[in-house]
């Protein structure tokens, strides 16, 4: 099976390329090969690779600079997926498009289901959902695949700044009232494999690891693994407070509640999920030897 992936560079489609199975074809593009905010380009690179599957890892994912970026985040995150969606349906492919958890409010205080309505409260969130919105109506039979705080043991993610500052600092204040859930690229691109044995899947699904913790629980959960993982000294001591999100102001507003439901990914897809703090500990191990 050929599949054609958006966003090369990208964490989760770096970690698509590393665990290909054996039985698929991967044409991976970058931003120069395609750019997928150019319709003509992406109608040409679809014509000419043929996939049967098209994964779009693909985003405009700084959340803060999308603030004072508002076009540029649109025109990744709505026109791409549009554009995307659109040469599927002329070519009759296959479309996994990957959303996130920022497209809720954080109201919420139990897991939100794939179909509750979305009310984003920055500008990445409104763009996301825009791009959602153009898949669903344009490629009902598309999947759209929610995920939330992604991180691998490459890249730039929460995972190696809090690596970096504790390396640094000895002390570190970090947010403790938004929960989610950490997700590894490898649960992501594994539930993504799957998926794609699964042609009867369609609409939306959500994908995270299980569990749920705050920012401040996640950052001390990789300084606790970090060093049973060899990537802090063993004698580096480092002071993580709690804070409030008010105490630490960004551009952006984020969902203080942003858990998904996975229930229907687990039933319809059969993808089993472990804990995120297991999943945190495989990454880091592999961090430290690669
Ligand atoms: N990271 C998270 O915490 C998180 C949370 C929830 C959901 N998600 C979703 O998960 C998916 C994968 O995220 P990720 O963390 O792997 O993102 P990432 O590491 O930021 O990668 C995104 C990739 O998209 C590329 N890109 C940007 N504009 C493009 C364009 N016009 N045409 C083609 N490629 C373009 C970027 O290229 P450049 O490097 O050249 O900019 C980058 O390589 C995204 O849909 C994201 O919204 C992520």
């Amino acid at each position: 099976m050929k599949i054609l992936i958006t966003g090369k560079n990208g964490q989760l489609a770096q970690e698509l390329h590393k665990r290909k199975p054996a039985n698929i074809e991967l044409v991976a593009l970058d931003r120069n090969d395609l750019d997928i905010t150019n319709a003509t380009q992406v109608t040409q690179a679809i014509a000419e690779h043929k996939p049967e599957v098209v994964i779009n890892a693909a985003a405009y994912t700084a959340v803060d600079k999308a603030e004072s970026e508002k076009e540029q985040a649109y025109a990744v995150n709505a026109t791409g997926p549009e554009n995307l969606a659109a040469a599927c349906k002329e070519f009759g492919i296959r479309l996994i498009h990957v959303s996130t958890d920022f497209v809720f409010d954080g109201q919420s205080s139990t897991p939100y289901q794939p179909q509750q309505p979305v009310r984003p409260l920055g500008v990445y969130g409104e763009s996301k959902a825009a791009g959602e919105a153009a898949v669903q109506s344009l490629l009902p039979e598309a999947v759209i695949l929610r995920t939330a705080w992604v991180y691998s043991a490459h890249g730039a993610n929460f995972t190696n700044t809090m690596l970096r500052l504790m390396n640094e600092r000895d002390q570190l204040g970090v947010v403790a009232d938004q929960i989610g859930t950490p997700t590894s690229t490898h649960t992501l691109a594994e539930a993504i494999y799957t998926l794609i044995e699964k042609p009867q899947a369609k609409g939306t699904y959500h994908c995270t690891d299980a569990g749920a913790a705050s920012w401040y629980d996640f950052a001390v959960a990789i300084y606790e693994e970090g060093k049973e993982a060899g990537l802090l000294p063993a004698e580096k001591q480092v002071q993580i407070k709690p804070i409030a999100t008010a105490d630490y102001p960004t551009p952006a507003a984020r969902p203080a509640y942003s858990v998904l439901d996975k229930t229907s990914l687990v039933a319809e897809v059969g993808i089993e999920l472990k804990h995120w703090r297991q999943a945190l500990r495989q990454v880091l191990k592999e961090k430290a030897a690669p």
